[in-house]
């Protein structure tokens, strides 16, 4: 029977379909979760591994000598070393349709929580201030404002959706265009990435991390946005140059920040932690449980399928499939 290999307890009934076809081996729930050292330890005996919150870099892979593939519980999958991955021939399968609600989802909340400042009177009034400001322009409303979606793959697009639905303007930017009717379909005007920084009022970034998008939003960024702007970060830390974006929180270069993501997960730097004007979530993004049990369930029929000789959707490297 062919061995899989979970970083983290996952509930049962994600298991159960594939029962008596394959073993799985994961931490009790007790446990939580397999260390990195400890998973190298196991590897080589698996034929796949699903990752949760750890890492496939080339020592792991080097390491997984029957490993047939290996997969990211996310649509991100920077934690794994694809390219050295794809180029020993390994399939990469990650979760690229059952995040998508449920982040846009939040990077909708935290659109509306940065601009309306919830997270801010929330520590006020638990301090006692009762803090209601009249004719200030302390926050912002978002009808009426311009969104700047940078990446418009799944996540963006949902984004748009429900922010036009909150009577956003949108506009959006990303390195492949999407086609005229998707443009239509969708009522969304593309920009140059300068333009979009230029004229948004609020931007949400949706791209991957890759390295050409390493602190993509920069000092310079913050210096081209309105002062009056904010940038929302549901994707992945190090597209945001972290302290470049603290400095401009506290200069007031920009209004405001609303962050999932961090450079130095779990770490958060303490220049942003010091600041008001920036609500923090802790990578919760897809953290709902029918998005997480959707993620589980999607990795493991990607893994499951190329155990099985198939080509899966969810293959990123699908050019080492026969
Ligand atoms: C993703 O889908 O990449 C998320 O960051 C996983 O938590």
């Amino acid at each position: 029977m062919k061995k899989i290999l979970i970083s983290e307890w996952v509930p049962q009934e994600c298991l159960a379909p594939y029962e008596g076809k394959y073993e799985f081996t994961c931490p009790t729930r007790e446990k939580r979760a397999f260390s990195y050292d400890e998973v190298y330890e196991m590897i080589e005996a698996y034929d796949a591994y699903l990752i949760l919150d750890n890492d496939g870099d080339k020592k792991m892979i080097d390491r997984a000598k029957n490993l047939r593939a290996i997969a990211n519980f996310g649509v991100g999958y920077n934690n794994i070393d694809w390219k050295y991955a794809t180029q020993v021939g390994l399939p990469v399968v990650n979760t690229p349709t059952t995040v998508t609600e449920a982040t846009a989802e939040h990077a909708v909340a935290l659109i509306i929580s940065t601009m309306r400042g919830i997270a801010r009177y929330d520590r006020e009034i638990r301090k006692g201030i009762w803090n209601s400001p009249n004719f200030t322009d302390i926050d912002c409303e978002v009808y009426g404002r311009t969104l700047g979606i940078m990446g418009f793959g799944r996540i963006g697009k949902m984004v748009c959706k429900k922010a036009q639905g909150l009577g956003m303007q949108v506009v959006y930017y990303d390195k492949f265009r999407a086609s005229e009717e998707i443009e239509k379909e969708y009522n969304v005007t593309y920009m140059e990435f300068d333009e979009v920084v230029k004229n948004s009022d609020c931007i949400t970034l949706h791209m991957p991390y890759i390295p050409e998008n390493h602190h993509i939003i920069n000092a310079e960024t913050f210096r081209a946005m309105k002062d009056s702007a904010y940038l929302v970060n549901a994707a992945r830390g190090a597209v945001v140059d972290e302290k470049a974006l603290a400095e401009a929180l506290r200069n007031k270069t920009i209004k405001g920040a609303g962050l999932d993501v961090y450079e130095d997960e779990p770490n958060v730097s303490p220049e942003l932690l010091a600041l008001d004007n920036v609500t923090l979530t802790p990578h919760i993004a897809s953290c709902t449980l029918k998005a997480r049990m959707g993620m589980c369930r999607e990795a493991l029929a990607g893994i499951t399928g190329v155990l099985e000789g198939g080509k899966p959707y969810n293959v990123v490297n699908p050019e080492v499939l026969k």
